[in-house]
């Protein structure tokens, strides 16, 4: 596991250890339910989207057989997603005292965050595609097993190594 899919696994859980707090608090106390909307994005974009981020990171590349694109990159999408999100919950919960200041913060959290996603959208996109002198090779080794697969003609070199009987 690389140190961007644990950094992004460990930001979810925390995401999710804050943003039960949060819940229970506003559960006991329904006058905080005005601060739903920081309890609602800790949740989602936190605890769940920070999940998917640091698997898919980990996955993607075991399926595609391709290396991430770019790894620094996704260090730098951990710190949008993960500064993004302090910086709009915090916008969420000062908007409800001082809307004005509230909304500046919520907007440039947004930003960051939003910037983070297209980052990681980009980062998996190329993965999922593979780097061009990878590609034409992967292409090659995927026709060859498919020609294994049963009622399709055996490559030549199976032929002569296994079907044909020795001649006499
Ligand atoms: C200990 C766990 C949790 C507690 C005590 C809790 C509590 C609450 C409370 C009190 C509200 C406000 C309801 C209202 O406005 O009257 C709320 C809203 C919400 N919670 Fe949680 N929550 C918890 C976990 C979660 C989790 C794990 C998620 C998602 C992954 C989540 C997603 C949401 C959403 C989306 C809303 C907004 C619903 C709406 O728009 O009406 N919550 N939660
Ligand atoms: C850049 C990222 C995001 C920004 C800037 C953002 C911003 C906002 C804003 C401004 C609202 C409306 C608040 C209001 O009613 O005044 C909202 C509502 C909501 N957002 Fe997001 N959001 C983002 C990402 C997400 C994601 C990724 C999810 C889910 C996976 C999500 C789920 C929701 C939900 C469920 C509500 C309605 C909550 C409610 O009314 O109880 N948001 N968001």
């Amino acid at each position: 596991m690389s140190p961007t899919v644990r950094a992004f696994l460990k930001s979810s859980l925390a995401w999710l250890a804050i943003g039960v707090t949060l819940g229970v608090a506003m559960a006991a106390h329904p006058v905080w339910t005005i601060y739903r909307l920081a309890h609602v994005h800790m949740m989602l974009l936190g605890f769940v989207a920070m999940m998917i981020f640091g698997v898919a990171y980990h996955l993607v590349p075991a399926f595609s057989g391709f290396p991430l694109h770019r790894p620094t990159a996704a260090r730098v999408h951990w710190w949008l997603a993960n500064f993004g999100l302090a910086t709009m919950a915090s916008g969420f919960v000062l908007r409800v005292h001082a809307p004005a200041a509230g909304t500046i913060l919520l907007a440039a959290g947004g930003s960051l965050s939003a910037a983070g996603a297209y980052l990681f959208v980009y980062l998996i996109w190329r993965t999922i595609d593979g780097p061009a002198h990878l590609r034409a090779g992967a292409h090659r080794a995927r026709t060859a097993m498919d020609n294994r697969r049963p009622g399709r003609q055996p490559l030549p070199l199976a032929t002569s190594s296994r079907g044909t009987p020795p001649a006499a």
